[in-house]
């Protein structure tokens, strides 16, 4: 039953059982929310929920490689997340500088390649720098591929997209006809992903439900699993509570269920 999952003490080894290992989402995205809540709730400041995010960040990365996903996106910083105070914008590009000094061995040994995408020009040139290390040292990493969205957003990701496009228009090289979802697909940010560009799974954290300028053309027939745990709570038994959950979902794909597709 659907409500078994659910049971507070049920075992780890047991909500494993439930996972069906052959149904892993290929894709899955994240949206990383609730740091600056944990950290209130603490009586902490908000960059504490962040350092703590980053750990998470670690262990779930482990996890979902461990699983055989192919592709793990997770929103880092958006192009609205520069609306923040200073201090905190600050802290969060340090981040990845302090993430990737930690970990990438450990992303080695797991086999884990980093890619990131953004508006990377625009960040500063200490985490530009480290983002580029980190893509340079796990080039050669043939697993899962850790990506990272920084400094990104789907609106401005389709309207470069769209410029680009309508660039290669002008100078002849493509008319409107031939602008099919593939091509709009490979001028995303996303089209080196391929073939894995499109989330199977998107899940958000913290409780809030809404998508936040997020892969807005990818996630068209994503599933979406909401979890209230907040992003430093969240643990790798949770990440496969939320696999359970997706491997529940019948996706159609606007087709019919397969026994009553004959
Ligand atoms: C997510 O946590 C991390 C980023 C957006 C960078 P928040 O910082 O948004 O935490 P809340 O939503 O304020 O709790
Ligand atoms: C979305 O979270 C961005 C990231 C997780 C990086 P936000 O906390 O910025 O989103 P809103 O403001 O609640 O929509
Ligand atoms: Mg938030």
């Amino acid at each position: 039953m659907f409500t078994r999952f659910f049971k507070e003490n049920e075992s780890n080894s047991e909500l494993t059982e439930e996972l069906d290992e052959k149904n892993i989402p290929q894709h899955i995205a994240i949206i990383m929310d609730g740091n600056g809540r944990w950290a209130q709730k603490k009586h902490l400041p908000r960059i504490a929920g962040h350092r703590q995010g980053m750990d998470v960040v670690r262990d779930i990365t482990k996890a979902a490689s461990g699983l055989g996903v192919k592709v793990l996106t997770l929103y880092a910083f958006s192009t609205e997340n520069w609306k923040r105070p200073t201090d905190e914008v600050d802290f969060l590009m340090a981040l990845p500088v302090r993430f990737f000094n930690n970990f990438v061995p450990e992303l080695i040994e797991n086999n884990v390649r980093v890619n990131v995408m953004g508006y990377k020009d625009q960040l500063p040139p200490k985490t530009q720098q480290a983002v580029a290390n980190a893509i340079e040292q796990t080039a050669k990493c043939t697993g899962m591929v850790l990506n990272f969205a920084l400094n990104y957003g789907s609106r401005a990701e389709i309207i470069t997209a769209v410029q680009n496009l309508a660039e290669k228009a002008q100078k002849g090289q493509l008319t409107p006809s031939e602008i099919t979802e593939d091509v709009l697909s490979n001028a995303m940010m996303t089209a080196n992903l391929a073939p894995y560009s499109d989330p199977d799974l998107l899940i958000r954290t913290s409780g809030e439900e809404r998508i936040s300028n997020f892969l807005l053309w990818q996630i068209a027939y994503s599933e979406f699993v909401f979890t209230d745990v907040l992003w430093p709570d969240y643990k790798p038994n949770d990440f496969v509570m939320d696999i359970v959950k997706y491997q529940q979902r019948n996706r159609r794909f606007g087709g019919l269920k397969e026994e009553n597709n004959k």
